[in-house]
């Protein structure tokens, strides 16, 4: 699969079926992870595959958002060594793109996941700190049940030229055919008119 093709039809998947992942097809997401980009190349990435039923519906217990946990036959945990980074700001940036990397592979290979969301909310992360006894300079970022997807889903348009700006803000990237700074102004008026309708009907007045 092309790159872009993987980039633009990856999508959350939240229903697996059972079938296990492929040893290989596991290895081949992990690697992709460690190729991508980090602050200095301190690839503060590490990986723990959880593939143990019952240590999944667990996670999924303490978790709100995790019902893909439910069918996923195996959940990568990202995670970052945290101790001795020459630049330690930046570790979940890293970890980050790793994930990233790591759910593009997923899809070059035919397999779904989704990005369960740990860092930087401390109660979900710290369950996972003490049920899989991670060390305390090993802080879990972020867990994508990864699978063999059971369910389709649709792919949206999401490109936004008017998001580009070139040079500076208010100079739309394709000039004449977008004017910022009327529809910024457009805005901003709509808002007063919005907030000055609400103080109206809450007996307030100017
Ligand atoms: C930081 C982060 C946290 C997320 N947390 C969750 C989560 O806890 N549970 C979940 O089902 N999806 C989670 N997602 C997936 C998003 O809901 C999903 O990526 C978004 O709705 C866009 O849909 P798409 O992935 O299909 O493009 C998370 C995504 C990110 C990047």
């Amino acid at each position: 699969m092309e790159t872009m093709n993987a980039v633009l039809t990856r999508r959350s998947i939240r229903t697996f079926h059972p079938e296990p992942v492929e040893p290989l097809a596991i290895r081949t997401m992990i690697e992709a992870a460690m190729y991508a980009p980090s602050a200095g190349n301190q690839a503060p990435w590490r990986f723990v595959l959880i593939q143990n039923r019952e240590t999944l519906m667990a996670i999924r217990r303490d978790h709100p958002y995790a019902s893909a946990l439910e069918t996923a036959p195996m959940a990568i945990l990202v995670c970052g060594a945290t101790g001795d980074l020459p630049h330690p700001e930046f570790w979940s940036v890293d970890c980050a793109a790793a994930t990233e990397n790591l759910m593009l592979a997923a899809k070059d290979l035919g397999l779904g996941s989704v990005w369960i969301g740990l860092y930087p909310r401390r109660e979900r992360m710290s369950a996972l700190t003490s049920m899989l006894k991670l060390p305390a300079d090993v802080e879990p970022f972020a867990l994508i049940p990864v699978g063999h997807p059971m369910e389709n889903v649709e792919e949206p348009q999401r490109y936004r030229p008017e998001w580009i700006r070139s040079e500076q803000w208010f100079e739309p990237w394709a000039p004449g055919r977008l004017d910022l700074k009327a529809e910024a102004e457009k805005q901003a008026e709509e808002r007063k008119i919005a907030e000055a309708l609400k103080r109206r009907d809450s007996g307030l007045h100017d």
